[in-house]
């Protein structure tokens, strides 16, 4: 759908608040907390931004953008959107969602990771839920969405750390007391994400009350050790070569076969496929080690193949 922008603003250094509405001033299709949209920042470019205003509004969208010069263009791009710009965006999708009925939740996030960890937190609160939130970033300037946190209902909840100060998280603490009730969700930069659910895994969190958000996969494989494989169509029994250093999704658009993809990162799960047999080279950062490990779906526009054939439900 086309929207325009209705208003930008600096919510701290380098991170720009853009609020989305319709063009015809129609309500927009509803949200829950944690979903994103594709933005459509160029013909050549989408990117994912988690929608960080008040699931109950219905007339904007809004998102947060970190300015990071070493992107792939998507941030810069945003930022130099003027007000009134109008671009395609997809619909609301929420791969990063609240558990219902928990007894407690746990939000944890790492510098721009902050805009689907604060519409959840007021979610929770709206809904009276018990939650805590931990906000990490390298110092007060890059904090945002400062007002918000301050509000009565999110301040008592929110703890801040800030590395210039000293200030990090300790995180042995924060996770020591897993039990089934308890969720946590964590979203922020790779490494920072690797750390919470590697210290998560470390105090014995049941994998399934561990929820995770990346904005972009962390290093790639080294594209030296790519090896080719085949991969047969469930539907024609057609088999395609792909080579070293080609994407699966390549491959395949090369022999005319269109598979839908958005981030071509290994994020966003757009390009989600059945495996009917082989054992796929996981390299997303969308499925969780079990689904990984049950080896029967993939992400095709990164990940590649372990066995010399893959056959896929296409
Ligand atoms: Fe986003 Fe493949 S296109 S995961």
């Amino acid at each position: 759908m086309k929207v325009r922008l209705a208003s930008k603003r600096d919510v701290a250094t380098d991170i720009c608040e853009f609020e989305w509405v319709s063009i015809d001033g129609s309500p927009l299709p509803p949200f829950t907390a944690g979903a994103h949209i594709d933005v459509h920042v160029s013909d050549v470019l989408v990117r994912q931004y988690s929608l960080c205003n008040a699931p109950s509004e219905t007339h904007r969208y809004c998102v947060g953008v970190l300015r990071d010069p070493a992107s792939r263009g998507g941030s810069v791009g945003m930022h130099a959107l003027a007000v009134g710009a109008m671009l395609e965006i997809s619909a609301p999708r929420n791969h990063f969602p609240l558990a219902e009925h928990a007894e407690h939740s746990i939000l944890l996030a790492g510098g721009i990771g902050v805009t689907p960890i604060l519409c959840m937190a007021e979610a929770l609160s709206a809904s009276d839920a018990s939650f805590e939130v931990h906000y990490c970033t390298r110092e007060p300037a890059r904090m945002g969405f400062r007002e918000r946190f301050a509000r009565d209902d999110l301040a008592a909840k929110t703890h801040l750390y800030f590395d210039n100060e000293g200030g990090r998280a300790d995180l042995d603490a924060i996770l020591a007391q897993p039990c089934g009730g308890k969720h946590l969700y964590v979203c922020g930069p790779a490494g920072f994400i690797d750390a919470v659910v590697s210290r998560a895994a470390a105090a014995r969190w049941p994998e399934g009350n561990v929820h995770r958000e990346y904005f972009a996969a962390p290093g790639q494989t080294d594209a030296d050790d790519d090896k080719p494989f085949q991969v047969k169509l469930l539907s024609s029994g057609r088999v395609i070569d792909v080579k070293a250093g080609e994407t699966l999704v390549a491959a395949l658009a090369a022999q005319g076969v269109d598979v839908q993809t958005s981030c071509e990162q290994g994020v966003c799960g757009t390009c989600l496929t059945r495996v009917v047999d082989g054992t796929p080279d996981h390299r997303d950062v969308y499925l969780t080690d079990e689904e990984r490990a049950a080896n029967d779906q993939m992400l095709p526009c990164c990940s590649r193949s372990k066995s010399a054939m893959l056959v896929l439900d296409l």
